[in-house]
């Protein structure tokens, strides 16, 4: 199957876009099938470093690039990232495709969503946007072909909530200005994505999917209501991408050595301590959207489970195990309880999450640098046999390690295209 999906394994930021990045080497199309400019991935190519939101990270390597149906699109982000590439002498032009159907994040849902709220959300205006789609009162991509088009959606959202969209100067009987401006920039990358993808993939092209915040973010899956308003898991690429399920191929997960999470929500193995602002500092644990410190903890392996559970990994792609140098010794949750008893799965409620007490198994550190190991075989003992332990804990094989930010420091374990 010429076809595989990078989902993260946690709750975002486990350097998926670095993944991503190291196998477009050989995709001839990168998708982004879900979320929005709520993402926020880093690549470093060379001595260049990118910070993309809504770009697939793919777009790097000269890979045809596609926003498809599952996202929520905020065209003045995606406008600002189309220059800084021109800048680099990237200009996507021609492999930029954006889906007529991906929905569009409007001037109210920044409004609305702006400050984060009890959530602590990335303040991008993704939960207002995905609401009115599953309103459907949403405006699409596509309707910038048509004025018909967007005053009818316009004059749908004017009804839904006049009080919102005055507030930020429309009213239902002309076309804000900004539609134009969005119409002549936008209008050549509009595209039937799903076709496209569709067409790519019956004609033997290699089509990559990848996946933006984690599992346990997922709209469904997550820990509600502590998650993003899209569908993050494998489950996500069909839908979100316009392809049939049996067209993805393998599925990998992408986990870093340790867990982090912005935001509100539960979060059983945080370290609120000297130790978490260690490893805080030295994975430089800062949102790259919203630059908000990241909760850091030990690897969570009952989380990690559900998420190989739910999504049927065929491997795992461990990232940033440097960051773990001199740290000993390490920890990886195993069990959780509540009030004394064994909870066999990873509980649906946030409350309850909130309250488990985690029982750990322990690992040798390690002392030496990792950053210049550039082959897995070369790993130090101990920094092998905490990667076994994860493999087992887990139930899914290593596919590839990473320790550092550059493209050279993915050290494969298996083929994964
Ligand atoms: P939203 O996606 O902006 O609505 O935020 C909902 C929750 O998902 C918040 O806890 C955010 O911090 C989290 N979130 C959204 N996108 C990302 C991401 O790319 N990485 C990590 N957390 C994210």
């Amino acid at each position: 199957m010429p076809s595989i999906a990078i989902i993260g394994a946690q709750w975002g930021d486990e350097g998926k876009g670095k993944v991503t990045d190291y196998l477009c080497e050989n995709a001839d199309v990168v998708v982004r099938f879900q979320g929005g400019a709520n993402a926020g991935h880093t690549v470093v190519a060379g001595t260049r470093t990118f910070k993309l939101h809504l770009m697939p990270s793919g777009v790097i390597r000269g890979a045809t690039s596609v926003l498809a149906e599952g996202m929520v699109i905020d065209l003045d982000t995606l406008w600002e990232e189309i220059q800084t590439l021109r800048s680099a002498g990237l200009d996507p032009t021609g492999r930029l495709k954006i889906s007529d159907r991906a929905h569009l994040v409007l001037p109210h849902h920044k409004k609305l969503d702006a400050g984060g709220g009890m959530i602590g959300t990335t303040a991008r205006g993704i939960g207002p946007a995905y609401a009115d789609r599953s309103a459907r009162i949403g405006i699409r991509a596509g309707d910038l072909r048509s004025d018909t088009a967007i005053l009818d959606r316009i004059a749908a959202l004017w009804n839904a909530h006049p009080d919102q969209v005055r507030d930020v100067g429309w009213d239902a009987s002309a076309i804000p200005d900004v539609f134009q401006t969005w119409r002549a920039r936008f209008a050549p990358y509009l595209a039937d994505t799903g076709r496209l993808i569709r067409g790519a993939l019956k004609e033997g092209s290699r089509v990559l999917f990848e996946g933006a915040q984690g599992v346990l973010l997922d709209l469904s899956a997550g820990t509600y209501p502590y998650v993003t308003s899209s569908y993050t898991t494998a489950a996500g690429v069909a839908v979100g991408a316009g392809i049939p399920p049996n067209l993805i191929g393998n599925v990998f997960g992408v986990s870093k050595a340790y867990t982090t999470r912005v935001g509100q929500g539960p979060f059983p193995t945080e370290l609120q301590n000297e130790l978490g602002d260690r490893v805080r500092a030295a994975g430089n644990e800062y949102g790259t959207t919203t630059g908000r410190p990241r909760r850091c903890g030990w690897l969570d392996a009952v989380a990690l489970r559900y998420a190989c559970d739910l999504n049927g990994f065929s491997g795992l792609v461990l990232t940033k195990l440097d960051v773990l140098t001199g740290i000993h010794p390490l920890h990886i949750a195993t069990e959780y309880r509540i009030d004394g008893a064994r909870i066999a799965a990873f509980p649906a409620d946030h409350e309850a999450l909130s309250r488990v007490t985690v029982t750990y198994t322990t690992a040798e550190g390690w002392q030496e640098d990792l950053s210049g190991v550039r082959r897995f075989e070369n790993l130090p003992p101990a920094a092998r046999r905490y990667l076994d332990l994860v493999a087992a804990l887990s139930g899914t094989p290593l596919a590839a390690v990473s320790v550092g930010a550059h493209r050279d420091q993915t050290l494969a374990v298996r083929p994964i295209w």
